[in-house]
């Protein structure tokens, strides 16, 4: 466990503040209106110019058959399944939009089909979809080529379809395998199905399977969570991510359906990460970032040994594709200094397509300060490093006097260098193994935006 001080409790409630996880910065809670349609037309046009240069590709698919009481993600809950074919119709138009406007710039090294839930469609659309996008893009056999499976709705048949397609990695959802914890979160998921899925999908072969799970889930003890970790560690997957639950019913009001009485205490979670870590490390895995783990011969684990990961929405990932695309309802893409989003209603959704116009609700477009932030955050966040002589090269910044007063606040004493979680060099700033837990804390001191939020309930807790 990397804190075992007398003092660990005082320093838990020190750092245990409400902060973003910086999948983006700025974070989305930033994007506003004045990023319009005709903006992400501007960056559409900048982004063609770079024909040569690799694109990733995000796909939303954002239906689930019912609602988990945790989920934090965009989803729209339906059994009808004719809905996704409208939904498919509409996808192909903002698709063969998007190519068009990049005039022939198409090589995907990164594509992810994500959701809510993108087995939720039936092979016949998962084969339509792809062909769509194969249609229009190059898809790199080598790349990666990701989707986000629900084991309670995935067969057999469309994982043998996925993989002729080419996708090369699963990430399958499981949070939690005690049948109380299930019970609490309204997703009831025995661990044989788990299993066999995993099994299923290990004799087709993927190149890597990911599982996710959660702590600070409700009813969840150090005792049971030990046993999902142990039987987690037994299957052997690839990489293990576990998420620090965001408990944001301002957000997500259904997550007002979890009792607060059941979740755990801020000890009590950080008993459960830390046991996370002793799981995987015992078991032969590498802590990667923030909350994943994998296999040493893993691609993350080799880009994270080599400082080369990065960070996006589709979370962790080996590959650095300077423009995102994304598609289908909120989903978010980082074109050329910019970040653009999609709207969340199917109405509006369907709606802007029909008068040929990106479905863009609003976005953000990043200032050359930002660029600079962005960059030190996703190395902390990433390779939990910075090289200080890298911003001078990128952006023309000299590190040490632009980010004089970030640097003094975490020297400062009683701050992250004091307790021992930030390491500074002349050359760089490095997060020691006991600082990774905190390395949002770390990252908030380079963020301009977050005293603007203060006191108002924005973003999940950092512990
Ligand atoms: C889109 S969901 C997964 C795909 C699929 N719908 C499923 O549930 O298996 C992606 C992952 O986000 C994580 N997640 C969802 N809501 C969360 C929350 N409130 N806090 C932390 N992680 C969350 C879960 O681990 C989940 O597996
Ligand atoms: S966790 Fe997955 S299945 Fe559950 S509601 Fe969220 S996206 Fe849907």
């Amino acid at each position: 466990m990397a804190l075992t001080s007398p003092r660990a409790a005082t320093l838990l409630q020190q750092y245990d503040r409400p902060g973003p996880r910086y999948t983006s910065y700025p974070t989305a809670v930033e994007f506003t209106e004045r990023f319009d349609e005709p903006s992400y037309r501007d960056r559409l046009r900048a982004a063609a110019a770079e024909t040569g240069e690799p694109l990733s590709l995000y796909v939303h698919l954002p239906f689930c058959e019912a609602r988990c009481t945790y989920c934090g993600c965009m989803t729209i809950i339906t059994r009808k399944r004719e809905v996704a074919d409208r939904y498919l119709d509409y996808l192909e138009r903002e698709i063969t939009m998007l190519a068009g406007a990049l005039h022939g710039r198409k090589h995907v090294v990164q594509y992810h089909w994500g959701g809510g839930t993108p087995t939720y469609l039936s092979p016949a659309q998962i084969e339509r979809l792809h062909g769509c996008v194969t249609r229009h893009f190059d898809i790199d056999p080598l790349g990666e080529i990701a989707i986000e499976v629900d084991p309670r709705v995935t067969t057999e048949e469309q994982l043998r379809l996925l993989h002729s397609l080419g996708f090369n990695r699963l990430s399958m959802g499981v949070q939690d395998l005690t049948p109380e914890v299930q019970e609490a979160i309204g997703r009831r998921q025995p661990a044989s199905l788990t299993r066999d899925l995993y099994d299923v999908a290990r004799t087709i072969g993927f190149q890597s399977i990911n599982l996710d799970l959660i702590y600070g889930l409700p009813r969840q003890t150090p005792d049971t969570f030990g046993k999902t970790l142990s039987a987690v560690a037994a299957m052997r997957p690839d990489r293990v991510a576990v998420y620090s639950y965001a408990h944001v019913p301002w957000l997500r009001p259904h997550q007002k359906g979890i009792n607060p009485a059941e979740l755990p205490d801020r000890d009590t979670k950080f008993e459960l990460i830390g046991s996370a870590i002793d799981t995987f490390a015992d078991a032969g895995y590498e802590a990667i970032g923030m909350d994943h783990f994998a296999l040493p011969e893993d691609d993350l684990a080799l880009a994270a040994r080599a400082r080369r990961l990065h960070r996006n929405f589709m979370g962790y990932t080996t590959r650095r594709a300077g423009d995102m695309l994304g598609v289908g309802v909120s989903a978010i893409g980082d074109l050329h200094g910019a970040f653009a989003q999609n709207v969340k209603k199917l109405s509006t959704y369907y709606s802007s397509l029909d008068a040929g116009r990106f479905p863009i609700e609003r976005g953000y477009a990043l200032s050359a300060d930002d660029l600079v932030r962005r960059y030190v955050i996703t190395e902390l966040m990433c390779n939990f490093y910075v090289d200080r002589a890298e911003t001078l090269h990128r952006f023309g910044v000299a590190f040490d006097s632009y980010f004089d007063k970030e640097l003094s606040a975490l020297s400062a004493p009683g701050g992250p260098v004091a307790h021992g979680f930030l390491r500074m060099s002349p050359d760089s700033l490095e997060v020691t193994d006991r600082g990774r837990l905190f390395v949002r804390n770390i990252c908030m001191q380079f963020d301009t935006y977050l005293p603007a939020h203060d006191g108002r309930p924005v973003f999940s807790r950092t512990i």
